[in-house]
């Protein structure tokens, strides 16, 4: 099946290469045998990452509970106060288990290093992160992925999760918004 053309946007990363990559991230992250794991995926964007990472670290004999979290991450977009607001909180608690927090992008890193503080705060034994984008040069905060799909410039992307104005979510692929800049 060929990828879906979509007006305005560059193919970037395809459904292939996101899989094989994805595939040996779950293989990185079997090897730390995480116990108690809970996964913790940031909604919206890191929903297709997050069911394709849940399913191949179960193929690497990983068990894990899985919740969500929903974050706003207006302040940072609009790179004004880079306040973080809990939209949506996960339904479970954390002290003491092995946290792996799945999210589309790092960009400013804003977003992930709340969701980090936070369930450190709230009494985790050990938090990593698994971004499918990294964006370093987007970066306000210091703060890295223990897991990166594909590092890339300071792109506006979309698919695989992502979207630019609500579109775009659900294309398998990962493509650069060419026509109206970055969209931000
Ligand atoms: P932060 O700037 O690292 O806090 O990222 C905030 C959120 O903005 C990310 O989790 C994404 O959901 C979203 N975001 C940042 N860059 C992009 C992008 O290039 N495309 C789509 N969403 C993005
Ligand atoms: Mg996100």
């Amino acid at each position: 099946m060929s990828a879906p053309h979509r007006e305005g946007i560059r193919p970037l990363y395809s459904a292939e290469e996101i899989a094989a990559r994805i595939t040996s991230m779950a293989a990185e992250i079997a090897e730390r045998r995480p116990e108690n794991l809970l996964a913790v995926i940031v909604l919206k964007g890191g929903f297709v990452f997050g069911a394709d990472l849940a399913r191949a670290l179960s193929l690497n004999d990983v068990a894990m509970e899985i919740e969500f979290i929903s974050l706003s991450s207006y302040g940072a977009r609009l790179k004004t106060s880079g306040e973080v607001r809990i939209l949506r909180d996960i339904g479970c608690p954390v002290e003491n288990r092995d946290v792996l927090l799945v999210d589309d992008v790092l960009d400013s890193g804003l977003t992930l290093r709340f969701a980090r503080d936070l369930m450190l705060t709230r009494g985790a034994h050990r938090v990593e992160i698994a971004a499918m984008i990294d964006k370093p040069e987007g970066r306000k905060t210091e703060i890295a992925a223990d897991y990166v799909g594909f590092t890339c410039p300071d792109y506006f992307v979309v698919g695989y999760g992502m979207d630019a104005g609500h579109a775009h979510r659900e294309l398998p692929y990962v493509g650069v918004v060419e026509d109206n800049g970055r969209g931000k």
